[in-house]
């Protein structure tokens, strides 16, 4: 009994620290992808040494403590979308307008299909995102 209670606490300790790092490292990548941050946006407002759920512009659920909402409007931003963004599960909530990120969006995007709510209005992406919409039955 109490091994399986041990392995139980393990199992269930281990799978949330990994959920959260997840989204701590996808927000790190994102991070590494801004080649340019001129009001020093992220330098300041996402310092390594606290939690994500404490970074200016992230919304974290306050029970799993999993990222449910970013948004970066509007902050000069250049860069691309790494494709690790695929991997913000729990992301609903998605503002990246009035930056310029460009090239393609990543495909991965598509894995967040809790997403209801996305701009992405004026930056320079290119390709076609329409087909896209069906992965997202949550959109509104
Ligand atoms: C974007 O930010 C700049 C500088 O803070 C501000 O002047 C401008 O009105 C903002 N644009 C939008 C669309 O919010
Ligand atoms: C996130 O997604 C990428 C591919 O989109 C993958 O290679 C990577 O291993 C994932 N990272 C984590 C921490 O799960």
């Amino acid at each position: 009994m109490m091994a399986v209670l041990l392995l139980h606490f393990i199992v269930s300790f281990s799978s949330k620290t990994t959920d959260i790092s997840t989204d701590r490292s996808t927000l790190l990548a994102l991070k590494a992808h801004v080649v340019s941050d001129p009001r020093n946006f992220l330098t300041t407002n996402w310092p390594v040494d606290i939690s994500i759920c404490n970074w200016v512009g992230v919304t974290c659920e306050s029970r799993n403590q999993r990222v449910i909402a970013l948004n970066l409007f509007n902050l000069s931003l250049s860069g691309t979308i790494p494709p690790d963004m695929g991997n913000l599960s729990f992301l609903t909530w998605l503002n990246i307008g009035y930056n310029n990120f460009h090239d393609l969006l990543p495909v991965q995007l598509t894995n967040l299909y809790r997403l209801k709510f996305i701009s992405m209005s004026d930056n320079n992406f290119h390709g076609e995102i329409s087909s896209w919409v069906g992965y997202f039955p949550e959109l509104q």
